[in-house]
């Protein structure tokens, strides 16, 4: 496993929860061995369709590179698809917090709470962007962060201005308590929904709840764009802040020519990227049926074995960027399926309070087990939308294998 969360992803628009297929049983019995010994279940498979092919060769020809009308045509897209007005394109995922937390107004020095439980980059970010990330415990059933420990946080500190949420392995995070407490203490919220493209919760889209948004693009996410990443956000001043910056902090109007009013960086989005990702954006609502239909059929197969399947709270709706079981057993399952041939992935196995890189940030340490349990136990599962039938149901038997064999 090269890197953190790395797996495919990919979901859909047009939600339609799946039925799982045809079938039901729970015991394993349908699950005749049809495991191919040479055919490894990767746990990623990120898939470009003819159409996206054909587009990146049309700019190539037309010698359109870098930023330009694609990148524009895809930030509308995406912005329409998450139902928010304005979304700017950056490099990746991390730049685009990077460049969120610029634009909602981050200070150097401010205090910003986010979850020890994610990939590094959603803490990076605010240190990057000259904020103090600050952990409060997650939730152990959806391991994102429990607004109970938030509120802890913002009852010990004076000193936080805003909140950063990680829509975790494609859950969306309890939001409408995360942004009661923004409301009540006066802060920003920026949603790091790298993980979550497409992530509902009530009807609403993830994207659409904070002061902005974040979104990577990373093979293994649930779409792709190579390497590329998106703030979405309601509001036009953030929107301006945010376009301003990833261009070295020039004239948003687009007609300052070489006039920086502030200070930015290159955080840009190229045209190829651009045009991958609007072929993508169309097949993220199949993407993500179709790995709600594999979540459903490891709920339905899974069910009677020791250990925990991933939750799906009512009114959330889930887009499995992965799906991850959980069992104190974790590290024999892990090198189990490996035998079997199944990949796994441990996303992740060092909570960011414990990263070296965080000996000197870190100050709640002591007060997050639930997060640290976490990273002992939790194992994702392939889910992505390039597996097939046999695939999942090769996934099925070597778990079950795994627990009968003990
Ligand atoms: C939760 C989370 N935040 C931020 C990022 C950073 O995105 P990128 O790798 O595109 O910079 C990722 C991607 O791995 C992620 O999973």
């Amino acid at each position: 496993m090269t890197d953190t969360d790395r797996t495919p992803e990919t979901d859909g628009g047009t939600e339609t929860s799946t039925d799982g297929g045809t079938e039901t049983e729970a015991s394993g019995a349908d699950l005749a061995p049809e495991t191919d010994a040479t055919t490894p279940v990767p746990i990623a498979d990120p898939e470009l369709s003819a159409d996206a092919v054909e587009r990146v060769e049309s700019l190539l020809e037309e010698g359109r590179l870098a930023d330009g009308p694609e990148v524009r045509a895809f930030e509308d897209e995406f912005a329409a698809y998450c139902g928010t007005d304005e979304a700017v394109a950056t490099s990746n995922g991390t730049t685009a917090l990077h460049a969120a937390l610029e634009a909602v107004g981050l200070e150097d020095g401010d205090a910003v709470i986010t979850s020890p439980f994610s990939f590094v980059a959603s803490a990076n970010a605010i240190r990057v962007a000259g904020g103090k990330p600050v952990f409060a415990d997650i939730d152990p059933e959806t391991y994102t962060l429990d607004p109970t420990e938030v509120e802890r946080v913002l009852a010990e500190r004076d000193d936080i201005a805003g909140i950063l949420p990680v829509h975790l392995y494609g859950l969306p995070a309890d939001m409408p308590a995360l942004c009661d407490l923004a409301d009540e203490h006066d802060l920003f919220v920026v949603e790091d929904a790298c993980q979550a493209h497409g992530a509902k919760i009530d009807g609403r889209r993830v994207g659409a709840f904070g002061d902005a948004a974040c979104f990577s693009f990373y093979p293994t996410k649930n779409m792709t764009t190579g390497e590329g990443g998106i703030v979405v956000t309601d509001r036009e001043d953030v929107a301006e802040r945010a376009a301003s910056y990833v261009n070295h902090g020039r004239d948003a109007s687009g007609t300052g020519g070489y006039d920086h009013v502030d200070l930015g960086h290159n955080f840009r989005m190229t045209s190829i990227e651009a045009a991958i990702g609007r072929a993508q954006l169309e097949r993220l609502p199949a993407f993500n049926r179709a790995r709600r239909e594999n979540a459903q059929f490891y709920d339905e197969r899974l069910a009677d074995l020791p250990l925990e399947t991933p939750t799906e709270p009512t009114g959330s709706r889930h887009v499995y960027h992965q799906y991850t079981v959980r069992t104190d057993d974790r590290d024999v399952l892990e090198a189990s399926l490996d035998e079997r041939d199944v990949g796994t992935g441990i996303y992740y196995d060092t909570p960011i309070h414990r990263q070296p890189a965080y000996e000197t940030v870190s100050t709640a340490a002591a007060r997050l087990p639930q997060a640290e349990r976490a990273a002992e136990e939790v194992l994702s599962l392939p889910v992505h939308p390039g597996l097939s039938e046999r695939d999942r149901r090769t996934v099925v038997r070597a778990v079950r294998d795994h627990f009968t064999s003990q």
